[in-house]
């Protein structure tokens, strides 16, 4: 019910007024019209489970989360585009931005330095590109949770990540060849599919909030990480996967040598609002949480971090990119 070629409108004040006015009682033939106007296919009946999906939805519009387009003009809205603070289409928000092998590309393109920490890499982008330039110490939480192998999915445990969610094969072929044992164990074939250096990354398990205490996975030993020891930083949103990420922005500017950067990525705030992947409650679903950048930015510069944002980035509209330096 939420097509992927649509646009979705953050309404302003007044027109999130002419909705909720439009949609206060809504009648059935105002719903079958809707479902007729949003369906990117033929229908041949309205379901019980369609209309459910729909009212779902419309709960969202109605408590400020961005409608289609399509929609408020089949409601008698005229002209959403201009009543719109925000406007994107759903093929900008199908996926999210930290699967995004362009945006990963050109965040890994500024980074400078010999020797870089990437926090709470999980298997992404980061550490195999980066590897093509530095030395990568690749830190996340949960590289030795177990991978957990039911019927219908393949999950790390205690994690929202889950495993080929869209492809039973690869599943299938997990299940039946049983070698992953664990989050580094997928991390480590997911970036050596990407053609990564592998023995330019050391992979360590630990939490961002404490890098005094960590775990080398590569050489299988205790490890702290010290004052001012790396060259850069990079944080691919993981400031929004991270609760205390404020402890976790004090380690970065401990372990970061002087003069060195610290690039981070975050999510609009207004993204919240809209859609991505299809759900509008896609936040809890992945265990994202939304850091205000006004909070960030003060907690940085009170660390003594120089901020600067970046303005010309890929995924603009999606993401503030961020340059930190010590
Ligand atoms: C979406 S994932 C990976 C984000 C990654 N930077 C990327 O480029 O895709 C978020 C990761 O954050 C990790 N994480 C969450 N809290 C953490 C913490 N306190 N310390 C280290 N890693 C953490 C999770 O285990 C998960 O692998």
């Amino acid at each position: 019910m939420l097509p992927p070629r649509e646009e979705y409108a953050l309404l302003k004040t007044d027109a999130l007024r002419l909705l909720r006015a439009a949609l206060k009682n809504p009648r059935n033939d105002q719903i079958e019209d809707l479902f007729l106007a949003l369906a990117d296919f033929p229908v041949e009946e309205i379901t019980p489970e369609d209309r459910k999906l729909l009212l779902d939805n419309i709960s969202y519009w109605l408590k400020g989360y961005t409608p289609p387009v399509t929609a408020l003009k089949e409601l008698g809205i005229r002209n959403p585009e201009k009543k719109a603070a925000v406007i994107l289409r759903g093929e900008d928000i199908a996926v999210e931005p930290d699967v995004n092998y362009e945006f990963a590309r050109d965040f890994v393109s500024r980074v400078r330095g010999g020797k870089i920490l990437d926090i709470a890499s999980g298997f992404g982008w980061i550490p195999p590109l980066l590897s093509k330039k530095a030395r990568v110490l690749a830190l996340d939480k949960a590289y030795l949770n177990r991978v957990v192998y039911e019927e219908d999915r393949i999950y790390i445990e205690d994690t929202t990540i889950e495993l080929f969610p869209d492809s039973p094969s690869a599943r299938n072929y997990l299940r039946r060849e049983r070698k992953l044992r664990d989050y580094r164990d997928f991390a480590l074939l997911f970036w050596n599919s990407r053609q990564a250096d592998i023995d330019r990354i050391t992979l360590l398990q630990g939490d961002a909030s404490d890098l005094r205490r960590c775990r080398d996975l590569t050489r299988n030993q205790e490890c702290s990480i010290e004052d001012a020891s790396v060259d850069g930083v990079t944080c691919f949103f993981s400031f929004n996967h991270i609760p205390e990420w404020r402890a976790a922005l004090s380690e970065v500017y401990r372990v970061l040598k002087r003069g060195g950067d610290a690039w981070v990525t975050l999510y609009r705030e207004y993204l919240e609002k809209f859609p991505v992947k299809f759900a509008y409650n896609w936040t809890d679903q992945l265990g994202v949480k939304i850091v205000k950048i006004k909070d960030f930015r003060e907690q940085a510069e009170e660390l003594g971090f120089q901020v600067s944002p970046i303005k010309d980035y890929r995924g603009t509209t999606l993401y503030f990119l961020l340059r930190l330096k010590k």
